[in-house]
């Protein structure tokens, strides 16, 4: 798919991934509509991306409230889910078993939020012409290779990014007739405000454990991913790993 000029949608475009992800798709000629429950952060970041960038506060998990969004916003050809949450929490820890209630939000922000997006841009894309392409519309999810590799801790988030990879496949074949293409990215470790909230307990044995180069990802190097899924025509229902041949251990 061309994207310049099309509108796309980034969800957790206030940060890290889906923020650097907006620059270079903005940079490629696209207006972007970056989506976050974090106001004041997502307006900065719209900002600073000048004309081609909109921002909207909404959280990813508001059925009524993401379908309206994307309503008003017209024309829409792309969409890029990025909002995500991360937890460090064992099945059973010093103090019992997992909240269940802890399992749950990571789910519903991660896999379910993720879900809702794409059913509705998924609506709105069945609504353009067709390209030269016979394209309406592509849709990216970021899952992680802790849907993989998950490591201790990570039952909650590696269920929910799981998730993301199984719905992959079927939400590109439920698409297809469309003219709506599916793919998800699995990261590794990422420079972005999430992994540098962890300790460096937790980063130093992962760059050890990263092939090459031995550095975390440029969140740059995750938005060149998405431009080029968007602009690849032939890529469909697929997850991609981009981790510099990081295989995670259990710790
Ligand atoms: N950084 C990494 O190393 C890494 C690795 C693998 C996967 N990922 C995934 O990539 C995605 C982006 O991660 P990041 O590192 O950029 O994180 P980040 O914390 O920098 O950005 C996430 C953004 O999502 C927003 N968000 C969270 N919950 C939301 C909700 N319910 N509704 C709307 N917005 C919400 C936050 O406000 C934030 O702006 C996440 O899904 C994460 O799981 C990141």
């Amino acid at each position: 798919m061309h994207i310049a000029g099309k509108l796309v949608v980034v969800t957790g475009g206030a940060s890290g991934l889906g923020y650097a992800a907006a620059q270079v798709l903005v940079a490629a000629g696209a207006r972007v509509a970056l989506i976050d429950r974090d106001a004041e952060r997502v307006q900065a970041a719209a900002l600073s991306l000048g004309s081609a960038a909109q921002a909207y506060v909404v959280d990813v998990v508001d059925a009524q409230g993401v379908s309206d969004l994307l309503a008003a916003l017209g024309q829409l050809h792309g969409l890029l889910n990025c909002a995500g949450i991360g937890t460090a929490s064992r099945t059973v820890g010093k103090q019992g078993p997992m909240p269940l209630q802890l399992f749950e939000q990571v789910v519903q922000v991660n896999l379910i939020g993720s879900f809702n997006l794409a059913r509705c841009a998924a609506a709105r894309m069945a609504l353009n012409e067709v390209d030269e392409q016979g394209e309406r519309g592509v849709i990216i999810h970021t899952a992680s290779i802790a849907a993989y590799e998950g490591q201790v801790g990570q039952v909650a988030y590696a269920a929910s990014k799981g998730g993301i990879v199984g719905m992959t496949l079927p939400m590109a074949r439920d698409l297809a007739g469309l003219g709506i293409r599916v793919n998800t990215i699995a990261p590794g470790i990422f420079d972005t405000p999430l992994m540098q909230a962890a300790s460096e307990d937790v980063r130093r044995p992962l760059i050890a454990a990263t092939q090459f180069p031995k550095r975390l990802g440029e969140p740059r190097e995750f938005g060149e991913l998405a431009l080029h899924i968007m602009q690849n025509s032939f890529l469909n229902g697929e997850v991609l790993r981009i981790d510099g041949g990081l295989r995670m251990p259990a710790r």
